[in-house]
């Protein structure tokens, strides 16, 4: 957001940024800041009473007597025999000191626009769960949420935490089918949805999922029915509950909050993993909150009289943390944006950060390259003033770093980059902004109190700080990590704990959390993630497993055979490419090609659209059967190709070069 500069000058000032290894926080930042004392590090390293701090951040009905029990690893507990509720401690305790101050600031498309006051979201939350008990939803039942970005999403959200339901919330860009194997896999009795949304200023219907998930379930859930548009009530249909009249039934009545276990989930996440099914990651209550409270704090630097701006979606984790659940335990302005950032113009996200006041902004870097490629005069033609700039989801590169430093951060606010997952419910390595230089292309060092390490494909711990990549592990447990995956413990243990723990020993210090990304650590103890080591996928920071999308790509009946591997993509990082062997006698044509798209929008949904089908006569495949992924990744990359020794026919990867490259 700098003014209009001669380009030369602009080109030395590039050049010297581009030399530059670490940059200083703002000295206003750091006058400002929340963590200010390096010691946050060393009382964090004391475990584990070290959390005590983090968890002192919530208000509790009963306190914890145990703050860490690791006696049966890997299921940890933590504040054990503490009390308290997730809604109380994001809405209630704010009402006394700032009723009136603005919770949700809620942008719709176009320009619409609610206020959400803290005194608003009171009543609103607590309709909504009279509503939600009235009809039979019960502590602990899963409330699967099926919404897209608007304030009926947190009210949901919020509403189940204070009565006990555990919320399953799915992203709206979900299909029908993925909507329903959610539901099935959380044995849930409760949809909550809505009419519809926009989407570039057009009425995207959304309900229909539902109506077609219900066909592919054996179970007969509850549909509670939002509607985006007060006309749009005559529509619901029979068979589904209205919300805004149950609403009107229950206007102004309260509801005590639930005071739940610490160790009760509040939530459940279905995150992508290695194989053909979505794993459910189950995070408690005091934990989870206490670490999302705390780094929303220390990392995100949120204050109660700020203006707050997570550019998520709430339908995933960024969007739980950093938008519903750490900012409002904290008390401050949460803002939520309903459609694109393109809608309707490329300098949208700007105009409302202006519009707001915004002060701290959290986006992804491939919305960075996004914004990039659109050009600085779109900022430039905004009166904003970040003091804060975080990303998430995926390594940001250099170039992309010092743009967003120079074009959006006026070379005035900090910048975060934090890596985490959905696992693990909050930041683990990130630097904290006033203590901390940022190092552009790093993640910074680990959070407080959060022990990460490498090690070897055998296991073996790499030297500290060594410059080699490995197997990013974390060593000591921390609150906010997942319970386990719901309904199957087995899973849990061998997809996190197995590979790198010793599985026999009931100490906890000989289990550690897989973490699935490969690292480094350089010298200077900063880190630098190098992305997953197994077959998961970054699109655009949306998490994709390739087994999900090659089982969806089977279901086409011309599909004999098929593999998916990430394509690197300047924009969004990877993309998905599908390599399909057609059955005996079906030609190769684009309509299969598109079959084989809709399969994917289908079972998945519109977001994990394979960039490419490309048909080939044979897939590499080790002598044993498994089909070698990484070598078709090297060759759309264009990249030398590693170990082929265990191929069955070596010949395989030049045929596909040529198939690709070839035509
Ligand atoms: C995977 C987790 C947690 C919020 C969003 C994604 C990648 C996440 C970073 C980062 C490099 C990152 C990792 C991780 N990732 N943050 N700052 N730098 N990579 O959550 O969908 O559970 O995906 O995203 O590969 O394992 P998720």
């Amino acid at each position: 957001m700098s003014d209009s500069e001669d380009p030369e000058a602009s080109a030395t000032i590039e050049a010297r940024l581009r030399e530059q290894e670490y940059f200083r926080p703002p000295t206003k930042f750091v006058g400002q800041a929340n963590a200010t004392d390096p010691a946050i590090h060393d009382e964090l390293d004391e475990f584990p009473d070290g959390f005590e701090r983090y968890a002192e951040l919530l208000d509790w009905d009963e306190s914890w007597d145990q703050t860490f029990d690791g006696s049966n690893p890997p299921f940890f507990e933590w504040f054990v025999g503490g009390k308290l509720n997730a809604s109380y401690n994001c809405v209630d305790r704010h009402l006394e000191e700032r009723k009136n101050q603005t919770a949700l600031l809620w942008e719709g498309t176009d320009g619409e626009q609610e206020n959400i006051t803290y005194q608003d979201l009171y009543r609103r939350v607590n309709e909504m769960a009279a509503a939600l008990r009235a009809q039979g939803v019960e502590e602990d039942d899963v409330v699967t949420v099926h919404l897209p970005m608007v304030p009926a999403l947190p009210i949901t959200m919020l509403a189940c935490a204070r009565i006990g339901a555990p919320h399953s919330v799915v992203f709206a860009g979900f299909s029908a089918q993925a909507l329903a194997e959610r539901v099935d896999s959380a044995q849930s009795d409760y949809i909550v949805t809505i009419d519809g949304y926009y989407r570039r200023g057009d009425f995207l219907e959304h309900i229909e999922k539902t109506d077609d998930a219900l066909k592919q379930t054996d179970r007969d859930p509850t549909v509670l029915q939002w509607n985006r548009h007060d006309e749009a009530k005559a529509d619901v249909d029979d068979d589904y509950v209205e919300v805004d009249s149950l609403l009107e039934e229950h206007a102004l009545e309260t509801v005590e909050p639930v005071s739940r276990d610490a160790e009760d989930p509040l939530f459940l996440m279905y995150t992508s993993g290695t194989t053909g099914k979505p794993k459910g990651c189950q995070h408690r209550t005091g934990g989870y909150l206490a670490y999302a409270a705390a780094t929303s704090k220390n990392v995100l630097d949120i204050k109660p009289e700020d203006t707050y701006w997570c550019a998520a979606d709430i339908g995933w984790i960024t969007g739980h943390s950093y938008i519903v659940y750490g900012p409002l335990a904290l008390g401050t302005t949460s803002v939520m944006y309903e459609d694109t950032p393109d809608h309707p113009h490329k300098g949208r996200i700007w105009e409302i950060a202006e519009k707001y006041d915004v002060d701290i902004f959290h986006t992804s870097p491939t919305a960075v390259r996004m914004f990039m490629k659109w050009g600085e005069e779109y900022p430039e033609s905004y009166d904003f003033d970040f003091r804060h700039m975080t990303t998430v989801g995926e390594p940001i590169q250099p170039e992309a770093w010092l743009w967003y430093y120079k074009h959006i951060g006026d070379e005035d606010a900090v910048i975060v980059d934090t890596w985490w997952q959905t696992e693990t419910g909050g930041h683990l390595i990130t630097n904290l902004p006033a203590l901390d230089d940022m190092k552009p292309g790093s993640a910074g060092k680990p959070a407080p109190g959060i022990k990460p390490a490498l090690v070897d494909d055998q296991g073996e711990k790499l030297p500290e700080a060594s410059g080699q990549a490995g197997n990013l592990i974390i060593e000591r447990p921390w609150p906010s990590m997942l319970q386990t995956v719901y309904g199957n413990d087995e899973r849990f243990i061998s997809t996190y704990w197995e590979d790198f723990s010793d599985t026999d020993s009931d100490d906890w210090t000989d289990w550690n959390y897989k973490a699935g990304d490969g690292a480094v650590q350089a010298q200077d103890g900063y880190w630098r993630i190098l992305g997953r080591l197994d077959d998961v996928m970054n699109v655009a920071g949306h998490r994709l497993g390739t087994m999900e999308l090659e089982s969806a790509v089977s279901e086409v009946e011309a599909v004999a055979e098929a593999a998916v591997a990430p394509r690197k993509d300047a924009e969004k990082g990877e993309v998905p490419d599908v390599y399909v062997i057609l059955r005996e006698g079906v030609e190769r044509s684009d309509a299969v090609k598109a079959d084989i798209v809709g399969a994917v929008e289908e079972e998945i949904g519109k977001f994990a659209r394979p960039a490419n089908v490309i048909f080939v006569d044979e897939l590499p495949k080790t002598r044993s059967g498994k089909i070698m992924r990484r070598l078709l990744e090297e060759i759309s990359n264009g990249e030398e190709l590693g170990d082929t020794t265990t191929l069955r026919d070596p010949s395989v990867p030049e045929q596909i070069r040529e198939q690709i490259h070839g035509d």
